[in-house]
């Protein structure tokens, strides 16, 4: 059985995540959703909240996805996991120095565990869950980056702030 862990922060879920998500689901057997608890970086929704509108997303479309919460290396995880493979999304050329470090990195970590990384649809390749952020903050419409769920989300909290 082929296990993959998606790991992120996921501040919050963008459709590019759920393209990645989806392209992950016809490769691997079971694909774990891990939401990086780090109380240093400051994030929009809690943990519980992303976790939640991941959930929401993926339960019904891929039963063998799993969300999930991580805190401490991402490479401890993966072996928590029993996970053989750890997946991140490539937009362009500007994400590849950072994850071509983190991906070495990891593999000096951990030689069993090969980070494999995926193109989201090039209509999803400038997006990001920052700029997401920085729209609805603005008053902009999000509408087709995120789910309408998250989108919902979106307006409240900037509504209540
Ligand atoms: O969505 P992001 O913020 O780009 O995800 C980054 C993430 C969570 C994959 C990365 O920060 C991570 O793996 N953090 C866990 C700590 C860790 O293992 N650090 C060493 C990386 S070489």
């Amino acid at each position: 059985m082929t296990k993959a862990v998606y790991p992120g922060s996921f501040d919050p879920l963008t459709f590019g995540h759920l393209d990645i998500i989806e392209r992950c689901v016809r490769l691997f057997d079971r694909v774990v959703v891990a939401i990086l608890t780090n109380p240093a970086k400051e994030a929009l929704f809690s943990v519980e909240e992303r976790c939640d509108m991941i959930d929401k997303a993926v339960r019904k479309r891929f039963p063998n996805v799993e969300v999930d919460v991580f805190h401490g290396l991402l490479v401890d995880y993966a072996k928590e996991k029993d996970a053989q493979v750890i997946v991140r999304g490539i937009r362009a050329v500007t994400d590849y120095e950072y994850e071509f470090q983190m991906a070495l990195m990891n593999r000096r970590l951990a030689p069993g565990i090969e980070t494999v990384f995926m193109m989201p649809a090039e209509h999803y390749s400038y997006l990001s869950s920052r700029l997401v952020k920085e729209i609805a903050g603005l008053g902009g419409s999000v509408e087709g980056l995120v789910p309408p769920q998250v989108e919902k989300r979106l307006k409240k909290r900037f509504r209540k702030s």
